[in-house]
């Protein structure tokens, strides 16, 4: 099939470059010619494990990428909205580039002849395809959705670092039309992926609620572990081995379970926030959902009010912080729990002598007043203590380096330092056990 994917972004790359290993041709519109060049080059837009191969195999066959709408929707059926949507100063979700993709997309309908399906994948509130995207549409192409062209909303279920293996492997595809003609027409698109489940067909603000329930629930599920964790850690219990057997509760399940620092990247924060405020919008006070977000703001802040019960006054002390990505396995710093854990460091007068295996460059951008170094060791070296604030593999590995800690204090916000070789060495807290 002939698609176009509108966004060159996190989404939007990984989609172009899994629907052309689909065997589809994929015509890419982005506004940045920067992204554009890197798509027609080989090359892809940002960091994502296997989609650099993925972009390398198909560009100039059946990928490439564009900034000019008109022609890419003439010669393709289908195009995805993958642009982002931004939280704005209240937490609501900002849909203004959804709106200027939309008009795009809708004059370039409006001088097409054949029938086209427009397709929403960028994470929207419920209602937004059907009440925001289609009139667009209808405006800026004069035509009429159901007749003369379909709209569909094809939420994304794809984890940062493993986007290309979720997609092509995906535990369920979801897709919410406005006609059932459109909904088959996506549909075709996933003929060739082996899902797990069958495909999940309903209309497009279930589709829209699917994805926000599904982030707000994993969300949930880690604010909770923290809360148990921060009343384990007053009883002296050890969290990990009490969520061990809950998880053995088939309904409950074993992950996200794992209390620490809390969550962050560009989805459960933003999503979570985003589903609050439009239950706000329509009447109803989202209490479990507030909760969520307050643990989740609360834990960087317990990790420095543990260091200060320890040490005291952190004025002029030397604090090495262990992580500033969100998670391991990127350089996106995005909600990262390191973020809140500096600010209150800084506020409280510590120097800082911060590192991180992929994220030093982006933090520089936010707090260019620390001590960036190459090392976990350099980091270590003269602190009065440490924070660990992501689950990177070679944090595990840190034997010698937090042997230097002897009898220093050293708060694990993720679980990851090996604890059993340094024990009688080094004062090691866990923040929730
Ligand atoms: C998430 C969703 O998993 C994905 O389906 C969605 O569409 C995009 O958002 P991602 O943001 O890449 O993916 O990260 P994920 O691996 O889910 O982790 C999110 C955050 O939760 C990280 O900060 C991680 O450290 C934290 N986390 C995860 C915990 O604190 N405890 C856990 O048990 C699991």
């Amino acid at each position: 099939m002939k698609v176009s994917v509108v966004g060159s972004g996190y989404v939007g790359s990984v989609t172009a470059a899994c629907l052309a290993e689909l065997g589809h041709q994929v015509i890419c519109i982005d506004i940045d010619e920067e992204r554009i060049n890197k798509i027609n080059s080989g090359k892809s837009p940002i960091w994502e494990k296997g989609l650099d191969e993925l972009i390398q195999k198909h560009a100039g066959n059946n990928l490439k990428a564009t900034s000019d709408y008109e022609s890419a929707v003439l010669d393709s059926d289908i195009s995805f909205i993958c642009v982002g949507t931004p939280s704005d100063d209240y937490g609501n979700i900002n849909l203004s580039i959804v709106k200027a993709a939309s008009k795009s997309l809708g004059h370039a309908i409006g001088n097409k002849d054949g029938y086209h399906v427009v397709v929403v994948k960028s994470t929207v509130v419920p209602e937004t395809t059907e009440n925001f995207v289609t009139p667009i549409l209808e405006e800026s192409s004069g035509k009429q959705a159901g007749r003369d062209f379909g709209v569909s909303m094809n939420p994304e279920f794809l984890r940062e670092g493993k986007a290309v293996y979720d997609f092509m492997n995906p535990d369920r595809i979801v897709i919410g039309a406005l006609d059932k003609h459109s909904g088959d027409f996506v549909s075709q698109l996933y003929d060739k992926v082996e899902c797990q489940n069958e495909i999940v067909r309903t209309n497009s603000r279930t589709a829209e609620m699917i994805k926000y329930t599904n982030n707000s629930f994993l969300a949930t599920k880690i604010s909770f572990s923290n809360e148990i964790g921060n009343i384990c850690k007053k009883l002296g219990i050890d969290t990990y081995e009490v969520m061990k057997v809950v998880g053995m509760d088939f309904r409950i399940s074993p992950y996200f379970l794992n209390s620490g620092a809390g969550f962050g990247g560009s989805c459960f924060p933003k999503d979570v926030r985003a589903l609050t405020g439009k239950s706000k919008q329509i009447g109803y006070e989202p209490i479990l959902l507030d909760a969520v977000i307050r643990v989740n703001e609360n834990q960087p802040h317990i990790m420095v009010n543990l260091l200060e019960e320890k040490i005291g006054n952190l004025e002029n002390k030397t604090i090495a912080v262990l992580g500033l990505a969100f998670k391991n396995g990127t350089d996106d710093i995005r909600e990262s729990r390191s973020i809140p854990a500096i600010a209150d460091l800084i506020y409280k007068g510590a120097e800082i002598k911060a590192y991180d295996p992929q994220a030093n460059g982006n933090m520089k951008k936010i707090f260019n007043n620390i001590t960036y170094c190459d090392r976990a060791e350099d980091a270590l070296h003269n602190a009065d203590a440490c924070l660990v604030m992501t689950d990177w593999d070679e944090f595990k590995e840190l034997d010698s380096e937090f042997g230097m800690m002897r009898n220093k204090i050293v708060i694990d916000g993720r679980r990851v330092v090996p604890v059993r070789n340094l024990e009688q060495e080094i004062d090691y807290v866990g923040i929730c056990w």
